[in-house]
């Protein structure tokens, strides 16, 4: 992780976070532009000998400088809609490397896609493929099409991130794709490129892609014709981070599950990962507005909330919080600190008793960060053992360069923050934060 504590101040690579928000305010995301890169490097490394398409999923984090940055690494993208579509196009990167995925593209996102000469449209339902069938004819063109399929496997995720199982809207049941390649000659427009799957995310283990890749298959080997080529295995991203505690597969792990496989089909490999690339690149920098007990719990008021990162508020996330500047050592896997085992043992997750308040004998106090938005969802860390922090101090939030600004909104009439991204000692604001003017853009008065 290119984020340290280097005498007690967190630095990202070798910028001070103190600085960066005093300089920039808060809320801030910052990134490391060379976490970004290793991780780009080390999940193409570990996966090296299929050669694969790395399709970075553009909604994990779609700030044009991230997209750039990892397009000049040798990025392809995965996108799920129209403005994906504009700021892979605007960052320069390659649509012969762009898959589109989602059960909902509308006529114009096709049309937009089949005029950018996009790799792949990974359909969703044949009435999708109906559509781009209809759309391509009408433009003259062909579209070169993967089926999503639905291999109805549980990928032990939370239950608003599964994908890959038969209750869900995505993907294309075995039965029904099975139909779509018998009858592709009814479809003059479409070429029938490939077989795409996203099981879920994050996955932190390796036993959904080898049971949903050994499905897939199969399902090529039956099916494989001069209309059919299945010249491309998609098998989507979800690779898992570590947030708190979790045993994360190392990215060489999950390759030996899915090359060997991959090799079998004779198809060429795409992967879509987006939170193994960004997740741990990025902190949520916050200021601490006020605090406040009120005899049962305590209570770190921050100036960032549920619009600026909406994980916790969303999925009940866990992400690691810690004071910018600190004597102790933050005690967290992220940093392989000896004691973190001990640290989150202690934790006291949903309990609100007034015996747990105050502070303990190793001086950490037990609070609540929470944002301004008028909602108790608005929490970030509940019943945390955190250092003593008042007004004044920043905090930092660990583990949110994946679907933290990308999943920002305006809720409550807040300007989202700034992001900047570091480069060594270097620093660019890489979006300016939001003005008040900008929220009322485009609205009129009646
Ligand atoms: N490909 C497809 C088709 C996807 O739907 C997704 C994520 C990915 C790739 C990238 O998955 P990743 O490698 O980032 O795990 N907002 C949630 C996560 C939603 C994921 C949606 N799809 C969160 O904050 O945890």
């Amino acid at each position: 992780m290119n984020f340290q504590y280097r005498s007690g101040e967190l630095f990202c690579e070798n910028v001070a976070a103190g600085g960066l928000a005093e300089k920039c305010g808060t809320p801030l995301y910052v990134y490391s532009k060379n976490g970004l890169l290793a991780a780009f490097h080390e999940i193409r490394g570990a996966f090296s000998e299929a050669a694969p398409i790395v399709a970075f999923s553009v909604k994990s984090c779609s700030n044009l400088a991230v997209l750039s940055l990892l397009r000049s690494a040798g990025a392809g993208f995965d996108i799920v809609s129209g403005g994906e579509l504009h700021r892979v196009v605007t960052a320069g990167g390659d649509s012969r490397k762009t898959v589109f995925s989602g059960v909902g593209k509308s006529d114009e996102e096709i049309r937009r896609a089949l005029e950018t000469d996009i790799l792949l449209f990974n359909i969703e339902s044949e009435a999708e493929l109906d559509s781009i069938q209809a759309i391509a004819a009408a433009m003259g063109k062909v579209a070169p099409v993967a089926i999503r399929i639905n291999p109805d496997i549980d990928a032990k995720t939370h239950t608003k991130t599964t994908t890959g199982k038969k209750e869900n809207k995505f993907g294309i049941d075995f039965v029904s794709a099975s139909r779509i390649v018998r009858n592709i000659a009814e479809q003059p427009n479409i070429r029938i490129l490939g077989i795409a799957m996203h099981l879920g995310s994050p996955i932190y283990s390796v036993e959904p892609y080898a049971q949903a890749l050994d499905k897939a298959s199969d399902f090529i080997r039956e099916h494989r014709s001069p209309r059919a080529q299945f010249e491309y295995l998609d098998v989507g991203g979800g690779f898992g981070i570590l947030y708190r505690d979790q045993t994360v597969p190392t990215f060489k792990e999950y390759a030996d599950v899915i090359s060997p496989r991959i090799r079998g089909t004779g198809c060429k490999l795409i992967i879509e990962p987006g939170r193994s690339i960004t997740g741990n690149n990025a902190v949520l920098l916050t200021r601490v507005l006020y605090t406040k007990d009120n005899g049962t719990k305590h209570f770190t008021i921050v100036d960032a909330g549920m619009n600026d990162l909406i994980r916790p508020a969303m999925y009940d996330a866990y992400h690691f919080c810690w004071p910018a500047r600190s004597e102790r050592t933050p005690p967290s896997y992220l940093f392989r600190s000896p004691d973190a085992k001990d640290y989150f043992s202690r934790e006291t997750p949903g309990t609100t008793g007034i015996h747990e308040r105050g502070v303990d004998a190793d001086g950490f106090r037990l609070t609540n960060v929470v944002g301004p938005i008028c909602e108790s969802s608005d929490c970030f860390a509940g019943n945390r053992r955190l250092p003593i922090m008042e007004r004044g101090a920043l905090l930092a939030v660990f583990s949110t360069g994946a679907y933290g600004f990308s999943m920002a909104s305006c809720y409550n009439s807040r300007p989202r923050p700034a992001e900047v991204m570091v480069d060594g000692s270097e620093y660019r604001e890489i979006r300016r934060r939001e003005t008040i003017e900008q929220l009322t853009d485009g609205e009129n008065l009646f």
